[in-house]
């Protein structure tokens, strides 16, 4: 697949207010520019140096200095929240009071298990779409695997997925550094993979063993006084309603490797895996080109491993670190604004989900016990 094949034509032009501008929102920027016919109307972004990065990426949009602000601006079409996890759940409900538009909200929907209630709230009221950015999904290698996984495993049993990378980057203010602001590893990053379980195993989870901590990393920092309190690695195993079985493998002191995340799936019938590199900014020039991502359909019988590359677009591996799968998680949300197409395909329920196995890793880890899924329902 081409850019060009997929940016489609459409005659309507639409106005994004982005609420929250640093690495992230800057991602989005450059990959809703890749998408015919929108604009950037408005930008709530508190940090000057990061009002500046975002400038130079949407020159025509207005700087505005506080949501209120930004929900008075007119002929927006649509909202995209891309602030520190602490705030999404107070910024979502804050449109909801005001002026409820189209969200495309980042992960992690929120960050505590006391306000899980208040997001059903919000899921059960809002009344226009909401998509929440779980863009692993669209991954092209993941995108693969996901398509091909029943075909090749004949129904998963077991599903892996290992990620090895570097540690937690600096952000604006190091929000991140601090399990209260984050909800904690495996709530921040590891809600992509516990949405990737869900999703690859069609069920509902049950029961999170799990252990973990820091082990390595920021120990030699300080934000206020305080050294932060993230988790850098830890094991997740998960059982499933359908009686199928997922673990997850976080280790971020690992960037050397050449792959980022390995994930495995295997049922009666054989074995897909798919390869993902991390960002290609990261991968030493001295070494040559970065890896290409990879997926091998491995049969029990006959037996046989298959490889296939599965090549990013480089103009998507220019706009961004998450193998293009922001520009093809916009190009759906933007045919939802559209009304081309009827739902989010990452829903609030999908995202509540990914946040409490996260939660849920985090209290086993935390508590040293099995948690049921059950304490948080
Ligand atoms: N989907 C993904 O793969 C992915 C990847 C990276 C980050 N994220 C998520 O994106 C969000 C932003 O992360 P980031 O890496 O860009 O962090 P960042 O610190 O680089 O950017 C956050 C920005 O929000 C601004 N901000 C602070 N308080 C704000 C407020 N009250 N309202 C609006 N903006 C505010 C900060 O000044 C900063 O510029 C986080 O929720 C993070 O989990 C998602």
């Amino acid at each position: 697949m081409t850019t060009e094949t997929l940016v489609r034509a459409t005659t309507r032009t639409l106005n994004y207010g982005i609420i929250g501008c640093g690495m992230m929102g800057q991602e989005h920027l450059r990959n809703i520019a890749l998408l015919d016919n929108t604009a950037i109307g408005a930008i709530f972004e508190p940090d000057a140096e990061m009002r500046a990065h975002a400038r130079k990426l949407a020159p025509n949009a207005q700087f505005v200095d506080s949501i209120d602000a930004l929900l008075d601006v007119e002929d927006l079409d649509c909202l995209l929240i891309a602030s520190p996890n602490f705030r999404h759940l107070e910024q979502l409900q804050a449109i909801a009071a005001r002026r409820p538009l189209p969200i495309l909200v980042e992960k992690p929907l929120f960050t505590d298990a006391t306000q899980a209630a208040q997001i059903s709230e919000f899921a059960a009221t809002y009344p226009a779409p909401v998509w929440v950015a779980m863009e692993y999904r669209y991954m092209p290698p993941v995108a693969k695997l996901l398509e091909q996984a029943d075909a090749a495993t004949g129904g998963i049993k077991m599903l892996t997925i290992r990620e090895h990378r570097f540690p937690f980057l600096h952000k604006v203010g190091d929000w991140n550094r601090f399990n209260s602001q984050t909800g904690g590893t495996f709530v921040e990053k590891c809600c992509h993979f516990f949405d990737l379980m869900r999703l690859a195993l069609k069920s509902n989870p049950v029961r999170v063993m799990a252990m973990g901590g820091q082990a390595v990393n920021h120990f030699d920092e300080k934000v206020d006084g305080k050294t932060p309190d993230v988790f850098d690695h830890g094991y997740v195993i998960v059982d499933f309603e359908n009686g199928s079985r997922a673990m997850l493998e976080l280790c971020m002191f690992a960037e050397g490797a050449r792959f980022q995340e390995e994930i495995s799936a295997v049922g009666p019938t054989g074995k897909i895996e798919a390869f993902v590199p991390g960002p290609g900014r990261f991968w030493p020039a001295s070494l040559g080109e970065a890896p290409v991502p990879e997926v091998i359909i491995s049969p029990r019988s006959p037996k046989g491993p298959r490889l296939e590359p599965v090549p990013v677009d480089p103009t998507l591996l220019e706009a961004g670190d998450h193998n293009g799968s922001t520009f093809y998680q916009h190009q759906g949300f933007a045919a939802l604004v559209r009304n081309e197409i009827s739902a989010a395909s990452v829903t609030v329920s999908d995202g509540y989900w990914a946040v409490l196995m996260g939660l849920a890793a985090q209290r086993s880890m935390e508590e040293r016990r099995c948690v049921e899924m059950s304490e948080f329902l």
